[in-house]
């Protein structure tokens, strides 16, 4: 069952550029520079209309409607907001007629993500799911919706789930860019063309498990760790943090790279690993000067950057590098060597991988 990995973790991290296929399949035609998705084609007014987006989630499906939020607004120029289905359901929140809430759940079953849902339709918003378990309570009680397709997902720690919403996302953001003529023909098809290029690019990321997992061994005993990035991949890097704690019991923290100096870089010392995000566009300067800061206080640094990288790779201690790609298409493959690197801690603290202690796949109490 476990398909001869050792772990469902493993499995479904190389799952992955199967999973991404699946998702788009269908719904992309590059050639044809069509998006379909029936749950948009049949609200599109909703979302034309829209005077925002407000996207609730828990834990990684907060991080990826985060991703989101970059690329709506980049994209297809709609103002977003990403909150935590619990904060957002006892706030009082304002919420019209005029908005759209997009709540994402791989189970379909989180509960403070449910009455978030019902807490918006009461007021009159139009809701979209994006959710992963086909027919669960969620895809039940939207108006309309998108699944993932990622298949089951049976480790604890979410990863084919996070990647396959980031993807059902970005396919809603061009379709509505494209909609709303934020995107020239040929951009839009050029995006198209680079989103299909994207399962072989997360197979070649793949391809640094041997590497990570000799860089996992050389930080397997840490007690702290930090992770960074900048827009993009700000996401990433709290994603990546709560991978590690969630499954081998490690504090990390993520933060914007920025960020840093404003507290966290007290933190950092010679036993401090801090794990950095600085592909190539997306303020790549800035992350080097970042990353610079934190070579002066001793800090070890492992960087997650694109191929052929020279700047960064000068200066950290180990670099692990991912396909060259769009911007906004970097969470995808960035996000990647950071699940194996949880894994593999994970697997050496002697820790359930599959089954982290206090955590449930499903969370139906608040
Ligand atoms: C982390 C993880 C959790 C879930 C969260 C939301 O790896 O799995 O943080 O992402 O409990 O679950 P869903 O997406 O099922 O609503």
């Amino acid at each position: 069952e476990k398909g001869g990995y050792d772990h469902f973790m493993l499995k479904e991290i190389y799952e992955q550029p199967r999973a991404i296929l699946d998702t788009y399949r269908g719904r992309l035609r590059a050639d044809q520079g069509i998006v379909k998705m029936a749950g948009i084609d049949e609200h599109l007014e909703k979302f034309m209309n829209a005077n925002r987006v407000i996207i609730v989630a828990c834990g990684t499906s907060w991080h990826a409607g985060l991703v989101a939020e970059y690329i709506f607004e980049d994209l297809a120029r709609i103002p977003v907001e990403v909150e935590y289905a619990s904060e957002f359901r006892y706030r009082n929140p304002v919420i019209t007629d005029k908005d759209v809430l997009i709540a994402i759940s791989q189970s379909g079953e989180t509960a403070d993500t449910l009455a978030a849902i019902k807490l918006a339709k009461d007021k009159g918003a139009f809701v979209f799911g994006v959710c992963n378990v086909v027919g669960s309570s969620i895809a039940r009680e939207t108006h309309a919706g998108a699944y993932t397709h990622a298949g089951p997902e049976i480790g604890v720690a979410s990863t084919k789930a996070f990647t396959t919403q980031i993807t059902v996302l970005t396919l809603i953001a061009l379709k509505l860019a494209k909609e709303k003529g934020e995107v020239s023909e040929s951009n839009f098809h050029q995006f198209l063309t680079e989103l299909e290029t994207i399962p072989s690019k997360v197979e070649k990321a793949l391809e640094s498990n041997p590497l990570v997992e000799i860089i996992s061994d050389v930080y397997k005993d840490s007690t702290n760790c930090l992770y960074l990035g900048r827009g993009y991949n700000f996401p990433v890097a709290l994603e990546g943090a709560l991978k590690l704690k969630e499954i081998s019991y490690i504090h990390a923290e993520g933060y914007p790279a920025a960020e840093m100096k404003h507290g966290p870089i007290a933190l950092i010392d010679d036993q401090m690993p801090v794990f950095v995000i600085a592909t190539k566009k997306g303020h790549y300067e800035k992350v080097v000067s970042n990353i610079q800061e934190i070579k002066s206080r001793k800090g070890k640094i492992i960087a997650i950057v694109t191929e052929g990288d020279e700047q960064v790779t000068e200066l950290a201690d180990h670099v692990i590098e991912v396909p060259e790609t769009y911007e906004s298409l970097t969470p995808l493959l960035t996000t990647i060597p950071l699940q194996l690197l949880s894994y593999h801690i994970a697997v050496m603290r002697g820790c359930n991988v599959d089954q982290p202690r206090n955590l449930a796949k499903s969370v139906t109490v608040e």
